[in-house]
């Protein structure tokens, strides 16, 4: 397997998306095949796993933690092995909005359940995939809260959570890419976007001439 794996992570609202995409348009100007996906919803099961964890309301009722921590795993399984997988055997970069640090910050940092436990099952789901870089964009939760008030809409289950959640979340990140140097690019989500763009792409261009 000869492809390359890029995942951004961040809090909601962090920009991933816009870096994603700007990255994505910057490997293809060098000929590369890039694949854009996210977790969760990748697949077309993963899409059905999205729907009812972010929007199942009180359809599901309250989800259990262990119940949430394994169904973002089921998704992260079907997404590997259908599509990430495949994509880096054919020495595509893929370029992925989320991935086994959000289960992480977010099941574990976030909530009551143990960080390695959630490791754990992520790493079992995910057959031991881990990324290449993973982008960290780290913004205040407050000023992610602002950002997504400006964008309008309702938020879905994990946005309406407490900022001591958000809060949790981001520290949660900031531990794992403190702990893993060597993979993770953290950056100041609240610089210009252009910069933002400068700073991925210099440690982005050090990959490709590994
Ligand atoms: P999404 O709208 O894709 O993310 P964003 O807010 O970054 O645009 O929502 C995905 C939500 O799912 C987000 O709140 C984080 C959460 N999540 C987990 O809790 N665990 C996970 O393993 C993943 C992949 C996401």
């Amino acid at each position: 397997m000869s492809g390359i794996f890029i995942t951004l992570e961040g809090g909601d609202g962090a920009g991933k998306s816009t870096q994603a995409e700007l990255l994505g348009q910057w490997l293809e100007q060098r000929g590369l095949e890039v694949v854009r996906t996210r977790e969760p919803g990748g697949t077309l099961l993963g899409a059905e796993l999205r729907r009812v964890l972010l929007h199942g309301g009180d359809e599901i009722g309250d989800v259990d933690p262990r119940a949430e921590a394994l169904l973002y795993a089921a998704d992260r399984a079907q997404h590997v092995a259908k599509i990430v997988r495949p994509a880096l055997e054919r020495d595509a970069v893929v370029v992925q909005d989320r991935y086994i640090d959000s289960s992480l910050a977010y099941q574990g940092a976030g909530r009551v359940l143990d960080v390695d436990e959630v490791r754990r099952i992520s790493e079992w789901a995910a057959d031991g995939l881990w990324p290449h870089l993973t982008i960290l964009l780290d913004l205040d939760p407050a000023a992610s809260a602002e950002r997504r008030r400006a964008r309008g809409g309702t938020a879905d289950r994990l946005e309406s959570e407490a900022v001591e959640f958000h809060t949790a979340v981001r520290d949660g990140f900031r531990a794992l890419a403190k702990l893993d140097s060597e993979r993770y690019l953290i950056v100041d989500a609240s610089l210009p976007i252009d910069e933002i763009q400068t700073r991925i792409i210099a440690r982005v261009s050090g990959l490709l001439t590994r």
